[in-house]
């Protein structure tokens, strides 16, 4: 996401050091790139593109208030430096202040027109700001610019697809999801966004081919595996495999455009905190609080007021690095959720679990471990996708989530001998121009 490139003429001095410390960055080698900008700070002071990719990095060690006065400093000396402004950008758009990533980036477009991911990232943050029309102006700006940029193409399709408000909407990003992975065959977020939309369309048979296709090539990729399950092709397991979640997520985390994108109307962990006010005591710093399956840690500020300690954990190493980043917790780990519980009994007093358990079909396992890793009178709060059928049961829906049904829950919940339990209903977030219904579960440990 950040644009690594020579933008001034550097003296000889300090060049080699500064080629070094770009290196380092470029490998994730954080230290020895902060090591290395620092060196070439002593060299020459105030170089610009040492306290730009500075500011990088600081952002990247969580340090985002320094990030930010790194880039300005540098942009001081040279205000023209397109990738500066959009990497300043980057840093406002993932800390949520969109207004000044916006300005970041239409500065950058002012100083390079030609900078098309600071015009990717402009039409993603007025997506994020709700701002559609002109949203939707910048994404046909973008392709204009970059007809040969799968990404372009790709996050066209996923705004005709969260936004479609015709069927003509949700045909023209499976054509989008098309030329992107055409683009670039290794683009196959834009397979899956492709059999995706082709299932919604009632094309269910295109979408199990595309799927038995990619089968074919990667046999061992858990990603088709699971799709082609989701969408009638194959049997449906009790629960997505860990494969899938750790390849799904370790991709989406990768890219924030797309988690702004796809979180848009997002709403699970605002609506578990709500409950929760409802039967928890006024925040004291006083629980021990699991979040099972953080994610990007969306929900820390949250339960931060509540927690004496607060845990994550999460199956996918890129989410959970994300959430280290944004901060918030005492504890991280990567470890499976019905696993990781199992090991801890009696250890918290609240867990709160937002969008996750929809990854779970069979929710016996995982319910009956979160009840022995509550101590007596502990909450667990979690959110689920709604079937709204009557009778007890499952289902496994094309965008590769499970969806259960209120009496589903209501027994296995029982049956993990939960108690207290409240079931509410509640819109979680849009997707395809259309609100998901959710459930929104509290239960106790007796
Ligand atoms: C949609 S995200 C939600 C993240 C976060 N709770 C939020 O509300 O933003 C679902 C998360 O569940 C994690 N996950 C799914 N199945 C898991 C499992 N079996 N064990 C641990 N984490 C899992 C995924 O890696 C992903 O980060």
């Amino acid at each position: 996401m950040f644009v690594h490139t020579w933008a001034t003429e550097v003296a000889p001095a300090y060049r080699a050091v500064l080629a070094q410390a770009l290196q380092a960055h470029r490998a994730h080698e954080l230290d020895a790139a902060e090591r290395l900008y620092e060196q070439v700070l002593t060299l020459r002071a105030a170089q610009p593109d040492a306290m730009h990719y500075l500011g990088v990095l600081r952002h990247q060690q969580g340090r985002s208030k320094e990030a930010v006065e790194w880039i300005a400093a540098a942009l001081k000396i040279t205000p023209h430096h397109p990738d500066a402004h959009n990497n300043l950008g980057n840093i406002h758009k993932e800390c949520g202040r969109l207004s000044e990533a916006e300005s970041c980036y239409r500065r950058a477009l002012e100083c390079g027109p030609d900078h098309y991911n600071a015009q990717s990232n402009l039409a993603v943050v007025l997506e994020a700001q709700e701002r559609l029309d002109e949203a939707f102006e910048a994404y046909g700006k973008l392709l204009q610019q970059a007809p040969r940029y799968a990404q372009g193409h790709y996050l066209m399709g996923l705004f005709l697809r969260s936004h479609a408000q015709h069927v003509q909407h949700m045909e023209q990003s499976a054509e989008c999801f098309r030329t992107a992975h055409a683009l670039d065959g290794g683009n196959v977020r834009a397979l899956e966004a492709l059999g995706i939309s082709l299932y919604v369309l009632d094309r269910r048979d295109e979408a199990v081919q595309v799927y038995r296709d990619w089968l074919e090539r990667e046999p061992d990729n858990p990603i088709p595996r699971h799709m082609l399950a989701s969408c009638g092709g194959a049997p449906a397991p009790p629960r997505a495999d860990d494969a899938y979640v750790r390849d799904t997520f370790d991709g989406f985390a990768e890219s924030f455009d797309e988690q702004l994108l796809k979180n848009l109307g997002y709403r699970a962990p605002q609506v578990l905190a709500d409950a929760l006010a409802q039967v928890l005591p006024q925040p004291s710093g006083s629980l021990d609080v699991l979040d099972a399956g953080c994610g990007t840690g969306l929900c820390a500020p949250l339960m931060r007021p509540h927690a004496r300690s607060l845990s994550g954990v999460d199956l996918s190493g890129g989410m959970v690095e994300k959430a280290r980043q944004r901060g918030g917790y005492d504890m991280l780990d990567v470890a499976e959720l019905t696993a990781f519980l199992a090991a801890r009994p009696h250890a918290y007093d609240l867990v709160i679990s937002a969008d996750t358990l929809v990854y779970f079909g069979r929710l016996q396992d995982v319910l009956a471990a979160a009840h022995d890793a509550l101590r007596p009178g502990g909450w667990l709060a979690f959110t689920l996708e709604a079937n709204a059928g009557e009778e007890d049961r499952i289902e496994l829906s094309p965008s590769g989530r499970y969806q259960h049904t209120r009496a589903y829950v209501e027994r296995v919940v029982a049956a993990a001998g939960l108690q207290n339990a409240r079931i509410a209903s509640d819109t979680l977030r849009r997707e395809g121009g259309q609100p998901v219904h959710g459930w929104v579960v509290l239960a106790q440990r007796g």
